[in-house]
């Protein structure tokens, strides 16, 4: 090696190099997951958006293929907690665009906030099904395609919560936990394949599942924000999706198996 530049130019920061990438985005309808497909449109991605929610996932559709005249979105109703559901989203993505690149694995549910002696096994798996299995199932269909094209991007989407316990959230807890674990068998397994996988951790977030949370519990959200963030304000989606977006594209081509952190100092301090 001769100078800083003799494995090439760095990738340029006016974007981030995933114009032309096909993509597939769980729990895409709305919150987090909506802001995702956004990024991954406004960067020139084809987006397949995957939802229950399919009457909110074509609004966003219409909207995203206003935004710019060569938009490629499409919808696909999808549950995760149904592995044919999700072989069939993949091969979807890949029949439309040609091929898969990046996936984020974002869908999930919260519970009712019940100390962990309370809790129903019907409740807690009704969570771990969407936040554990789900993305299990996404992972092992995603990787099936991009391990045999030797390319591909994963992101899932974790927690705080899958780093440190939030009293009263069990089954929560664990399925974050567990997808860090999932992320990391996966990225081990993966890494000569040229298949990247990372998970992301957001803190708490301006989304409708952070808001119905709030509501559920009769508390003011942006006192409760103001409170517990070191910033004194939620996250807007937009500021998760950023992270997701650079660790899914080829400016994060030498990261794999990590867990990014996005919570405004939350955990720190
Ligand atoms: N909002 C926060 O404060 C926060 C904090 C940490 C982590 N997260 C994580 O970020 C991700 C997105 O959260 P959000 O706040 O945007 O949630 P949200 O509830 O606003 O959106 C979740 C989306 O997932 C979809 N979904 C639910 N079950 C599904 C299933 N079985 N199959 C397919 N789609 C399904 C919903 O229809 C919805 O569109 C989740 O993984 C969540 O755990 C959120």
């Amino acid at each position: 090696m001769t100078g800083l530049l003799a494995a090439g130019p760095p990738p340029s920061l006016a974007g981030l190099g995933l114009g032309g990438a096909s993509a597939l985005v769980t729990g895409a309808a709305q919150g987090i997951g909506a802001a995702v497909a956004a990024r991954l449109v406004a960067e020139g991605a084809a987006v397949l958006l995957c939802d229950l929610d399919v009457d909110r996932a074509d609004a966003l559709a219409r909207q995203l293929e206003a935004s710019r005249p060569d938009a490629r979105v499409a919808v696909r109703r999808t549950d995760v907690t149904d592995e044919g559901d999700v072989r069939d989203a993949v091969d979807d993505a890949v029949d439309r665009f040609g091929r898969l690149d990046v996936a984020v694995n974002n869908a999930a549910v919260i519970p009712d906030h019940r100390p962990l002696v309370d809790a129903r096994l019907e409740d807690f798996r009704r969570v771990t099904a969407v936040d554990l299995e789900g993305v299990f199932l996404c992972l092992k269909h995603e990787l099936a395609v991009m391990a045999p094209a030797g390319a591909g991007s994963i992101v899932n989407v974790a927690s705080v919560n899958g780093r440190r316990a939030q009293p009263l959230a069990a089954a929560y807890n664990a399925a974050k936990h567990g997808v860090i674990g999932l992320t990391r068998t996966a990225a081990t397994e993966h890494v000569a394949d040229g298949v990247r996988v990372n998970a992301v951790c957001p803190g708490a977030t301006r989304t409708p599942m952070m808001e119905s949370a709030m509501a559920r519990r009769g508390v003011d959200a942006d006192q409760h924000a103001a409170r517990l963030s070191p910033m004194g304000r939620f996250a807007e989606p937009s500021e998760i999706a950023s992270a997701i977006g650079w660790l899914c594209s080829p400016a994060a081509s030498f990261v794999t198996g990590e867990v990014l952190v996005v919570d405004g100092g939350y955990l720190t301090c």
